[in-house]
């Protein structure tokens, strides 16, 4: 019943956030940046119980910071703090350009033969290949191998699995979960990668205690930033905690990323104009120069980029909702939630109210990020990445990430929609689409 409701609010005209307690009817109420804020400030948690869409990732990421609450989830905020200062952060952009150059090479192949190719396919490769290096240094080919990498088979199997439970009501129950095909293979999945990332913990832990510091010459990833990290009384994590965090990151840090440039894209190739600024900004900045890499200097220079980028993660919300559960009455100003109420607050309608953003809120303006304009968004108005204390803690690696891999493909081609095949939202924890999403790059000469 309430996902049937939690659809119809995603496809309103409205803002409703959607409230409902377990087996309970949902009530709606209007969604506005108010509610969002009141939300997004409190310390309330994310809901674990029956209905509550976080318990289908604990099998596969534990306590990490994703799905923690209270003091554990303060705690590991803190410590994980540091890993995206950055310090840490900058010499991704190596790894960025690298994954790019692969994804560029792939898609020449396609662009010399004019062979149409599934945009979010291509792209998903390359962001999983990014974070897999960011988080543990893994090495191995993950964009050429693609579906035959059995660790990158198993993290999309496990992801769409998450999305079926979602789905479907009646493998809420673990004893119907853990005995229908779906769930049997995703238990073993989660066996599968934990033991791939225990074997890399244990292996870098042993290093790290050889040589004091990381192997020289590499880039500080994730993990040793996880190995080392100490709470005020000198305590690290556990092996398990580590786990669990490198598993979170993996997970948050690939789909997303992957549906934010993949819709960008698809505007870009929907608005040519649009697109051919770009591509005009982004020769302005690398004119000259021998190589195409972006270096990290450079990303604060594609201002119009970075509007196309914003208006896309508008447009098509790549998270479109969070949740959280009420542990007391919560004053949502023209009514209470009751204790125990789940809470789904739907970013997607935040993103399209039709008295803030407009009669053409269903259109790509990037104009509405201008530095002009920006200033005139409402607090809590535009929260692509959530807001308050648990927002997004990847949200500059996602952005730096989205302007490299952009860049890099709007430097070497022109993308352009296939007529003949009509693209559609599917909705899911992440926005993806419904059959793919189908383009033509076209080479350019430069
Ligand atoms: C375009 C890309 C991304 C989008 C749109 C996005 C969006 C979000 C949103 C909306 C939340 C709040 C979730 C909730 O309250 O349930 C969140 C949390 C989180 N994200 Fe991201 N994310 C992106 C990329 C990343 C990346 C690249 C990483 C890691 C490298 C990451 C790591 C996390 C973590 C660990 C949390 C939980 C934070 C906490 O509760 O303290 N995300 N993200």
């Amino acid at each position: 019943m309430y996902l049937v409701e939690m659809a119809n609010t995603y496809g309103s005209e409205q803002g409703y956030v959607l409230l409902w307690g377990i087996f309970k009817k949902p009530i709606v109420v209007p969604c506005s940046p108010k509610v969002m804020g009141s939300i997004c400030k409190s310390n309330e948690p994310k809901s674990k119980g029956l209905g509550g869409s976080y318990r289908f990732l604990l099998p596969w990421l534990g306590e990490g910071l994703l799905v923690a609450n209270g003091e554990k989830w303060a705690r590991n905020r803190r410590l994980l703090t540091p890993a995206f200062h950055f310090e840490i952060l900058k010499p991704y952009t190596k790894v960025f350009n690298q994954s790019a150059d692969i994804l560029v090479k792939k898609l020449m192949m396609k662009a010399e033969c004019c062979e149409r190719f599934d945009v979010f396919q291509h792209i998903s490769l390359c962001t999983l290949e990014v974070i897999l290096k960011c988080a543990f240094s893994y090495s191995k080919d993950v964009q050429n191998a693609g579906e035959t990498n059995p660790y990158v088979k198993t993290v999309n199997r496990l992801t769409d699995a998450v999305i079926y439970r979602f789905l479907r009501p009646i493998t809420f129950f673990d004893t119907v979960w853990n005995i229908c095909p779906v769930g049997r293979q995703f238990n073993k999945d989660c066996e599968f990668v934990h033991s791939v990332a225990e074997e890399i913990i244990d292996k870098r832990r042993e290093t790290l205690e050889q040589t004091g510091s990381p192997k020289s010459g590499r880039y500080i990833d994730f993990l040793d930033i996880l190995l080392t990290a100490r709470d005020e009384e000198g305590r690290g994590l556990s092996r398990l905690e580590i786990r669990n965090e490198v598993d979170t990151f993996l997970f948050e840090g690939y789909d997303t990323t992957a549906s934010a440039i993949s819709w960008i894209l698809y505007s870009l190739a929907e608005n040519p104009e649009c697109q051919r600024k770009c591509q005009a900004e982004i020769d302005e900045v690398l004119d000259g120069r021998e190589s195409d890499d972006l270096e990290w200097s450079d990303l604060n220079q594609l201002e119009y980029l970075t509007m196309c980028i914003k208006e896309g993660m508008r447009l098509h919300s790549p998270v479109p909702g969070v949740s959280r559960e009420t542990t007391q009455d919560f004053d949502l100003g023209d009514r209470v939630a009751p204790e125990g109420t789940i809470i789904v607050i739907n970013i997607w309608i935040l993103n399209h109210m039709e008295n803030v953003w407009g009669p053409d809120h269903m259109e790509f303006k990037p104009e509405r990020f201008s530095k002009e304009n920006i200033d005139k968004i409402e607090h809590f108005q535009y929260v692509p990445f959530s807001a308050g204390p648990r927002n997004c803690i990847g949200q500059n690696f996602a952005l730096n990430e989205e302007k490299v891999v952009l860049s890099k493909l709007l430097r070497n081609f022109t993308f352009r929609l296939d007529p003949n095949h009509k693209v559609e939202k599917s909705l899911s924890g992440v926005m993806r689409t419904k059959d793919g999403m189908y383009m033509f790059a076209e080479k350019r000469e430069l």
